[in-house]
């Protein structure tokens, strides 16, 4: 009999577009391994508790995890679903929740030595002092802390900017980090099971990998594998892989990094990153010939092999 999965879509974040469009395609990658396939959204249901009681009477094989951006990445949902016993893809509760958390999985990548930009969290809409940005210096990053799909960042050229900056980027959360601006390269480092995938690089056309370039269709060029010497891609794979794992990371996920020229800075970690055919993780699988079919059927191979580790150990 053909073993059936819950992909759940959409959701409440602003990222709920792009997690349609993730979810469609895992859903055809399921169907073709022959998976009966379900689609859910959450935010067809009156409450948590309903889609709970839906999970639990349609008693799926696995619920793959096709959210992106907060409940649906930060570790509520992952916290419900393991409640319950019902196996899920991706990471577990807690590396969800620090991943989430760019300060705190920064923090953990310091503890490292992995290089991070000097920041400083703001909350309950503070804003920065001078001494602030003398210590950051200009231009500076503001993002909020717990976002993605880099809604809600500004890269402040003049300290008259600031505090617009900063109450932009309280809009999207109670937490604002802000950053030196690493000049420089953009990369980052696909991984899938124990395999450090193949290193992309992003190149937008103009700006930065704001909202506009990391969705428009041409706005941003990505190179696979990046042009790096042998030496760079070792560290930054290294780097990849330990903060992932130093964050409780399992099975899949995508690490951000800045590159200078000197040293590879952490950025952050996305456990749950865009799956279309065209985004980044399935074009890194891809440069080792892992189709986008094969991807999707080791996340579920893997996140099966790591319910079932957690079934034992009790
Ligand atoms: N400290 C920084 N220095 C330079 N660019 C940054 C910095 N922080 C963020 N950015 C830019 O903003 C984009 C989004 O930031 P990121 O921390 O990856 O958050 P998210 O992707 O979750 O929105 C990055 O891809 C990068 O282009
Ligand atoms: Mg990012």
């Amino acid at each position: 009999m053909n073993k059936n999965i819950i992909v759940l879509c959409g959701g409440f974040s602003d990222e709920k577009e792009i997690s349609i469009k993730s979810s469609q395609a895992i859903s055809a990658a399921l169907t073709e391994n022959g998976f009966i396939v379900e689609l859910v959204n959450p935010a067809d249901f009156n409450s948590y508790a309903h889609l709970l009681n839906y999970l639990n009477d349609r008693k799926p094989h696995l619920v793959f995890n096709g959210l992106h951006g907060a409940e649906g990445e930060d570790g509520r949902i992952q916290s419900m679903l393991s409640l319950e016993h019902i196996p899920f893809t991706g990471s577990g509760h807690t590396g969800s929740a620090i991943a989430m958390d760019k300060f705190a999985s920064t923090l953990i990548a310091q503890s490292l030595q992995i290089p991070c930009p000097k920041q400083i969290l703001l909350k309950n809409n503070e804003l920065l002092s001078n001494d602030d940005i003398d210590f950051l210096q200009i231009p500076f990053i503001v993002k909020p802390n717990s976002n993605g799909s880099s809604v809600g960042i500004t890269i402040v050229n003049d300290k008259y900017q600031m505090p617009q900056a900063i109450n932009n980027a309280f809009k999207y959360d109670n937490n604002v980090l802000c950053q030196q601006f690493i000049p420089g390269r953009e990369l980052t480092v696909s991984i899938l099971g124990e395999t450090i995938m193949p290193i992309v690089e992003i190149k937008p056309l103009e700006g930065f990998y704001d909202f506009n370039n990391k969705y428009t269709k041409g706005k941003t060029n990505y190179i696979c594998p990046a042009e790096l010497t042998e030496d760079e891609s070792k560290i930054v794979k290294e780097y990849a892989g330990a903060v992932f794992k130093a964050c409780s990371c399992s099975i899949y996920g995508r690490v951000d990094f800045r590159y200078d020229g000197n040293r590879f800075y952490f950025l952050e970690i996305n456990t749950l990153p865009g799956m279309t055919e065209l985004s980044l993780t399935p074009m890194s699988a891809k440069a080792i010939n892992i189709s986008f079919n094969e991807l999707i059927n080791q996340i579920v191979e893997l996140s099966l092999a790591q319910f079932k580790s957690q079934i034992a150990q009790k």
